[in-house]
C-alpha cells in the first residue's frame, strides 16, 4: 500500500524508483560508496530499504537520528551493535562466528554485544574480518548509514570509512543524507584534509515524480484505499504538492483517515510541508543571517541574478561587500540544494517558498 506515512521496506509498496534500483544494483558490483540523496522527504530511507533488502546481501542499517552532534564513541559502538543485532537471522550466525574472535565482540546466545568502553571494540579489525568473510563466501556485505549528516563533529566515522575503503573490498557503504552540502563537507569529499579526500562514490538522487508519475501513483494509492479519485482533487494536488512523494503520501494517508478527498487536504498539507522545509532552512541560517536575507527575498522574487542579490544583501548591511562574499553565500545555498541555479537563482522547492513568504526568516 503506497498510504502509508512509515517509510516503505518492501518493493511492492514503492512507486516506481526503477531507474534508481537498477542503478543501485550495478553499483553494487564495483562501488565502495553509494551515497543517496534527497531534500526531506524525498523517499531516501524508503528507497535505501527497499534497495538493499533486494540486494539480497547480508547487511546492516544505522539511524543516525537521535544521536548527538558530537557523539562518543561509545554512542556510536551501540548503534552498531544493535544493527548487527538487527541483521537478517538468515546471515546471524554466520557472522556470529566471524566476528567473534574480534577484540571486545562477544556473543551471548542470540546477541551480539561490542565493548563500548574506552580501550572496547575495534571496529576497523571487526570490519577486517567481516570482509574476510564476505569475500570467502563472495558476497558483499552493506553497511547502511541514515541520515548521516546528522553528526558532525564526528571524525571516526570518515576515518573508519577510508579504512573499509581501503582494506574492505568486499564492504559497501550505503549513506543517505537531506542536507546535501553539509553530508559532502562531513564526508570531506571537497575537502584535501579529509581522510575520504578523491575517493570515488555513486550518487543517487531521489529526484520528485513527473505530473504524469504522481497521477498515477494518486489513483493507485486511492484505489488501494477504496476512495473513488475526484480528478478534480487530484489535479489540484499534482499542482500544489511538486510531486515529492512524502507529501503525495502525507495526502493521501489524511485523505484515508476522513475517508474522502478534498482540496483543503491539500492545503493543509502544502502549510507542513512548508513549515518542515521551513525549520531545514533554518538550520542553515544560524550560521548567518545573511542567508536569510537571501531566501526571504528569493521567495518573493521567485528568480534573481547575482547582482540583484548583491544588492540586497548591501542594502540591508548599509554598505559594500566583496563579491567573493556574495558567491560563497550564493555556491553554500546551491550546495545545500535550498537553491538552484539555473539561468538565475531561485528556490527550487515550492513548499518551502510558501513556507517563507508565510512565515520569512529572521533577518538579524
Ligand atoms: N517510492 C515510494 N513509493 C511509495 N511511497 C513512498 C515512496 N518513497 C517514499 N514513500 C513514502 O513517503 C514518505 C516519506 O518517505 P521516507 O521517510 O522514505 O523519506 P525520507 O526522504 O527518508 O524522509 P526524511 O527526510 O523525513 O528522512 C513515507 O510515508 C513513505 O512511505
Ligand atoms: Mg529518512
Amino acid at each position: 500500500m503506497y498510504f502509508d506515512p512509515l517509510p516503505k521496506r518492501n518493493r511492492s509498496d514503492l512507486f516506481d524508483r526503477e531507474g534508481e534500483l537498477a542503478q543501485f544494483s550495478n553499483a553494487l558490483t564495483y562501488s565502495s560508496l553509494i551515497v543517496i540523496l534527497g531534500l526531506r522527504r524525498t523517499g531516501k530511507t524508503s528507497f535505501m530499504n527497499v534497495a538493499l533488502s533486494e540486494s539480497e546481501s547480508p547487511h546492516i542499517i544505522l539511524d543516525m537520528r537521535g544521536l548527538s552532534y558530537n557523539p562518543s564513541q561509545a554512542e556510536l559502538v551501540r548503534k552498531m551493535e544493535s544493527a548487527f543485532n538487527r541483521i537478517n537471522r538468515k546471515w546471524f550466525s554466520m557472522i556470529g562466528s566471524a566476528i567473534k574472535r574480534v577484540k571486545g565482540v562477544s556473543i551471548l546466545g542470540n546477541s551480539i554485544s561490542l565493548d563500548w568502553s574506552k580501550d572496547g571494540v575495534d571496529l576497523a579489525g571487526l570490519f577486517d574480518e567481516v570482509n574476510s568473510w564476505a569475500e570467502a563466501n563472495d558476497k558483499r556485505f552493506l553497511v547502511a548509514f541514515d541520515e548521516i549528516q546528522l553528526i558532525r563533529g564526528e571524525k571516526n566515522i570518515p576515518r573508519l570509512f577510508a579504512h573499509i575503503f581501503d582494506y574492505c573490498q568486499n564492504v559497501c557503504l550505503v549513506v543517505t543524507g537531506s542536507e546535501m552540502g553539509l553530508l559532502f563537507n562531513f564526508l570531506g569529499f571537497e575537502n584535501p584534509g579529509s581522510p575520504l579526500y578523491g575517493r570515488h562514490y555513486t550518487e543517487i538522487k531521489m529526484r520528485n515524480f513527473e505530473h504524469d508519475e504522481s497521477e498515477e501513483f494518486l489513483s493507485t494509492g486511492f484505489n488501494q484505499v477504496g476512495i473513488a479519485p475526484q480528478r478534480d482533487v487530484i489535479e489540484y494536488a499534482i499542482e500544489n504538492l511538486d510531486g515529492v512523494v512524502g507529501w503525495l503520501t502525507l495526502f493521501g494517508t489524511r485523505c484515508r483517515d476522513r475517508n474522502e478527498m478534498s482540496k483543503e487536504v491539500v492545503d493543509d498539507v502544502v502549510v507542513e510541508g512548508g513549515k518542515l522545509a521551513r525549520a531545514e532552512a533554518l538550520k542553515i541560517v544560524q550560521y548567518s543571517a545573511r542567508y536569510a536575507v537571501v531566501l526571504n527575498y528569493l521567495a518573493k522574487t521567485k528568480k534573481s541574478t547575482w547582482s540583484q542579490i548583491k544588492s540586497i544583501l548591501e542594502v540591508h548591511e548599509n554598505r559594500r561587500l566583496p563579491n567573493p562574499t556574495i558567491s560563497d553565500i550564493l555556491n553554500k545555498l546551491v550546495k545545500t540544494g535550498l537553491v538552484e541555479k539555473d539561468g538565475g537563482y531561485s528556490i527550487p522547492d515550492r513548499l518551502l517558498e510558501r513556507g517563507i513568504l508565510e512565515n520569512p526568516l529572521p533577518e538579524d
